[in-house]
Formats: structure tokens, C-alpha cells, sequence
């Protein structure tokens, strides 16, 4: 590409304010974002002011129809992924992608009652769409880039030049990974039919799509052709309606949930008989944990992608720094803590967009692509099914 990579971004919240702060830390390629779209105008030129995006809209057709636009960048509600990637692609746009891909988020069902569908149902129409993804794909060769942070964190990137070294001579034989906090920010998360699930999809997808990511490089360097899910899993409850949280007075703990689990357990059998475990959980006070544990026959590697512990506060009385910044979903700044200098950063947000800009610019594969993203949604509902009929499930 000989001029600047041209991108529109739909969603106007959370993920979009800090896909827009990466996109201004791309170097080598230039990049420019041409225009923001919300549900509402309000939040989309709240934010494209904040950010100097020229155009912003209420309706995300402008930025499909809007033939100088390259890239689609989809930072919506779960719910509204699958058919926003059906349009862009047909509409010839490259796309990035939030996790997951897709789910199931109903057919006729109740709005309150889409999470209590029987979870096979779920996964024959969440197989139907991934078909349907794929085929759209193969017709419009557009990028796919899954915008899976982990992958691209500054710690996982060491981790994964150790263990290239590693597989030399060892195997990963368990993989640990757990991704959680006090429950989301997003009123729409607690709702299967707009989420697609409760905190398996929202928080265990991260330390899975790791997982699964880490078996198939593993296997690749190794024997040629990727290793891969081969059974799942896995336990689910919502928390807060357990008897213990009936009788827990004041939690600062997120509640409202509707019909969606806040803690999650999923197990993968790999096709080497190895293992992977990974939670997802909305359960856990002192701000978001992200971690992973990776036992190889050779050696052991852990890291953490957020609670860094890189500069370190302590005050009685937080009133003097209660609009500072300090971790995701930390509930207070009082006492001792750890205010990250950059969780952006050390989250791998820059550098998912600095692999997604070059490969557009430079017309190669993005590190995450459709091939994960499509694994992941069919072992997290490999995993609901699992949880329902109290087995382990075989994706083969
Ligand atoms: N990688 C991560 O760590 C991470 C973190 C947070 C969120 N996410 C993902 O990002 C996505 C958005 O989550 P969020 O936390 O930003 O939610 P949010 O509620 O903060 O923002 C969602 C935005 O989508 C907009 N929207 C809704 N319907 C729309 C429509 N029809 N057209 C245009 N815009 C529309 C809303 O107005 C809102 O601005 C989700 O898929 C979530 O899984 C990823």
C-alpha cells in the first residue's frame, strides 16, 4: 500500500477509546481513522473529538458504504460481530475483530431467557454460522485480524521466544491460564442475547484463545501441522445466586447478572493428550488478574499481563488521587497497591494494532486470524454443552 491505511471503526465505548489510543501509537505504516460509528451520535463524536476522527455517525452503514474506508474495526457488543463481518467482508473492507467471533444470541426465545436454551441447540446454530463465516470469507479474500490482546502482550511475546527455544528439546504439557474481576463495566454483558454467555465467553475466551494459539505454534515448530482442541469440559454457576452470596451484605462485586454464568471453569484435551484448564470469573475483588502458567517438560514459564507490580502507592485517604488512573477494575486506591504505568501497554492493545496495520499494509497473515477465532467459539460452546449434559465433549 502506498498511502495511508484507511479505518473505520463501529462502537463507540470501552474497547473503541482503546483501539483508537493504539491506532495512534502505530509507526512505520501510516494510518489514519477516518470516521467512528455509535448507537448514538452522542458517544460517537464524544469520542472522535477526543481522538480528531473527522466523521462520526449513529449508523455504522456510512463506514460499510464509505468506499476510501480499508478496514472495519468492530468494537461492538458481542451479538452484533457475526453480521457486521458478513457485511464488511461482502462490502470488500479488511476486519478486525473483538473476541469472540460469534455466538449463540437467540432465535425466538424471551430476551431473559436466550442463556437457557439447550446448549446443543446452541452449538449446531453457532457451527451453522462459523460455516457460513467461512464461506463468506473464502468468497472476499479480506483480512481477518482477531483482536485477541493476550496474544500479542509484551509478556506472552517473551514467553513464546523462550519456549521456541524450549521445543527443541520439551513438550507444553499443561497450559494454566485465568482471566478475572469484579464483573463487567458493560450493562449489555449480562445478558446472553446480546454477550453469548457469561464470563466463559467474556473472560475465559482470553486464557483459551492463548491456549489453544500456544498448542498450535507448539505443534507447527514441531511436527509440522498444528495441535489442536480435541475434547473440552468444563463447569459453569453465576455466583451471586448462590446461597453464600444471598446472605454477603454490601459486595462491591457486580450483580444484575440475567441469565449468564460469572464463573467458569473449561478443560481442553489436546490431540497430543496434553492438557489446558482456564477460568474466566467475575468473582475477584483488587482489581483484573490475567495469568497464565505453562509446564513443559523442560521448564516452567508464568507471567502476568496486568496487577504488574512496577510502581507501588500507598495513601490512607485516596481522595487526593481519585481521578488517577491506576488498574482495570480496581475498586479502591486506598490502602497499598500497584498503579500500572501503562496497562494499555503491558495488556499487548498497541501491538494487536501494529501487527493488524502492517499486515493490511504489507498483505501478509496478522498473527491472529479466522482459524483461531473459529476454534474458540466452538470449544466455549463445546464447554456450555459440556456444563449442561455433564460430560466431557468431543470436537472431532
Ligand atoms: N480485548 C479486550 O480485552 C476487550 C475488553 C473490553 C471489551 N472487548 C470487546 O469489545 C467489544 C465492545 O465491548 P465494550 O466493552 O467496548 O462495550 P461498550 O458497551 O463499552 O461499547 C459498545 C459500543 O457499541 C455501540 N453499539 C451498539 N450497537 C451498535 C450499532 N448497532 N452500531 C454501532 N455501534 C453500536 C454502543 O453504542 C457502544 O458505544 C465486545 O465484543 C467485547 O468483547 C474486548
Amino acid at each position: 500500500m502506498n498511502r495511508p491505511v484507511k479505518v473505520g471503526i463501529i462502537g463507540a465505548g470501552f474497547a473503541g477509546a482503546f483501539h483508537l489510543r493504539s491506532y495512534r501509537q502505530v509507526y512505520g505504516v501510516p494510518v489514519e481513522v477516518v470516521a467512528i460509528a455509535g448507537k448514538t451520535k452522542i458517544r460517537a463524536e464524544k469520542l472522535a473529538k477526543t481522538y480528531n476522527v473527522p466523521n462520526y455517525y449513529d449508523d455504522y452503514r456510512y463506514i460499510i458504504d464509505d468506499k476510501s474506508i480499508d478496514v472495519v474495526d468492530l468494537v461492538v457488543p458481542n451479538a452484533l460481530h457475526l453480521p457486521m463481518v458478513l457485511e464488511a467482508a461482502r462490502a470488500g473492507k479488511h476486519i478486525i475483530c473483538e473476541k469472540p467471533l460469534t455466538g449463540y444470541f437467540g432465535r425466538k426465545e424471551p430476551d431473559d431467557e436466550v442463556g437457557t436454551t439447550p446448549k446443543r441447540e446452541m452449538l449446531v446454530k453457532v457451527r451453522e454460522d462459523l460455516k457460513l463465516v467461512r464461506k463468506v470469507m473464502a468468497e472476499n479474500p479480506v483480512k481477518f485480524c482477531y483482536a485477541d490482546n493476550w496474544i500479542y502482550a509484551p509478556a506472552f511475546k517473551k514467553a513464546l521466544e523462550l519456549m521456541e527455544k524450549c521445543f527443541v528439546s520439551g513438550s507444553i504439557l499443561e497450559i494454566r491460564g485465568d482471566e478475572s474481576h469484579s464483573g463487567s463495566h458493560a450493562e449489555y454483558a449480562k445478558y446472553w442475547k446480546h454477550a453469548g454467555g457469561g464470563a466463559m465467553a467474556r473472560l475465559a475466551a482470553h486464557p483459551i484463545a492463548a491456549g489453544l494459539f500456544l498448542k498450535q505454534y507448539e505443534g507447527e515448530k514441531k511436527y509440522g501441522k498444528p495441535v489442536t482442541a480435541k475434547e473440552v469440559w468444563a463447569d459453569t454457576v453465576d455466583l451471586t445466586r448462590t446461597e453464600a452470596f444471598k446472605h454477603a451484605k454490601n459486595s462491591p462485586l457486580g450483580t444484575g447478572w440475567k441469565d449468564v454464568e460469572t464463573w467458569s471453569q473449561l478443560t481442553i484435551t489436546f490431540t497430543d493428550g496434553t492438557r489446558g484448564i482456564f477460568f474466566g470469573a467475575d468473582d475477584l475483588l483488587g482489581g483484573m488478574e490475567s495469568e497464565i502458567e505453562i509446564r513443559m517438560t523442560n521448564c516452567r514459564l508464568k507471567f502476568r499481563l496486568c496487577l504488574v507490580r512496577d510502581c507501588q502507592f500507598y495513601i490512607v485517604d485516596p481522595a487526593p488521587v481519585e481521578d488517577v488512573y491506576f488498574n482495570e477494575k480496581q475498586e479502591t486506591r486506598a490502602g497499598l497497591s500497584f498503579p500500572n504505568p501503562d496497562e494499555e501497554w503491558t495488556l499487548g492493545y498497541p501491538h494487536e494494532i501494529q501487527d493488524f496495520m502492517e499486515a493490511i499494509a504489507y498483505n501478509r497473515a496478522p498473527l491472529t486470524g479466522l482459524e483461531l477465532a473459529m476454534q474458540l467459539v466452538e470449544v466455549l460452546y463445546a464447554g456450555y454443552v459440556s456444563c449442561e449434559e455433564g460430560r466431557k465433549i468431543s470436537l472431532e
